[in-house]
């Protein structure tokens, strides 16, 4: 009996523990739990630096041609090459420095004149109390300018609700190879909320809500 509730508690501890990132409840009840606290919530601003390396020609490279259109290369700009990457994230310029989260999705030259690239992507991160957080941005990027800012559309994990600016400047690119390291300064509110406040129990209602198809109203 006694060995019964010892694993009942360890089966119970794990899948409790297991699938949060640092603590973080990502069920989607823990998702309606945080949702609740969000009017005691606290907005903060984080920044971020960090350098994005796209490796379009090497023995291993991280942004691979996927697509273009009949025409793209009698295009001044590539009008529909589009490419998908998983690009290191790291500290420094040099590519050996530390990675701290990788830049994946898709960018897609979407500009006939001028060079504009669409860029989706998410930044994955994988490091300290941001590893399993994300930030997704959708942005246009004009490789040529010095500064290009996108927007920082919505986050996951610690960056739940983002919102912000990612803003790329190129630190060295090769025109050959199209090799490019470019410098990200990336500042976005986010939400702190606090473990203390009480549920207050609208689980039922959400449950509702879902049921009846509609949008779930927010107490806020
Ligand atoms: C490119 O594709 C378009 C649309 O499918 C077609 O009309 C055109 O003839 C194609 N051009 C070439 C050079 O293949
Ligand atoms: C990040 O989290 C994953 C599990 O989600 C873990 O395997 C990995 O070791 C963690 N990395 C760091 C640097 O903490
Ligand atoms: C690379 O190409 C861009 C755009 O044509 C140009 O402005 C830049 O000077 C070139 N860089 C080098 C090192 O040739």
């Amino acid at each position: 009996m006694e060995n019964f509730l010892l694993m009942a508690f360890l089966f119970l501890a794990i899948t409790i523990i297991l699938p949060s990132t640092h603590g973080l409840d990502q069920s989607p009840k823990g998702v309606d739990k945080w949702f609740k606290k969000l009017p005691h919530a606290k907005a903060k601003m984080t920044k971020l630096h960090f350098y994005f390396h796209d490796i379009v020609t090497a023995k291993n490279p991280s942004a691979i041609q996927i697509a273009q259109a009949n025409n793209t290369f009698q295009s001044p700009t590539f009008f529909g090459l589009v490419r998908m990457m998983d690009n290191p994230l790291t500290v420094n310029p040099e590519p050996n420095s530390k990675i701290i989260g990788r830049a994946q999705g898709i960018y897609g030259s979407a500009s006939f004149e001028d060079i504009g690239l669409l860029m989706t992507l998410n930044l994955v991160f994988t490091n300290g109390k941001y590893n399993g957080s994300t930030l997704s941005i959708l942005g246009h990027n004009q490789i040529f300018h010095e500064y290009r800012e996108m927007p920082i559309v919505g986050g996951s994990g610690v960056f739940r609700l983002a919102k912000g600016i990612a803003t790329a400047k190129t630190y060295q690119v090769d025109n050959t190879t199209q090799n490019a390291i470019v410098e990200y300064h990336v500042v976005f509110v986010s939400y702190k909320v606090f473990a203390e406040i009480p549920d207050r129990g609208i689980d039922l209602e959400v449950t509702d809500s879902v049921k009846n198809n509609d949008v779930v109203k927010s107490e806020l």
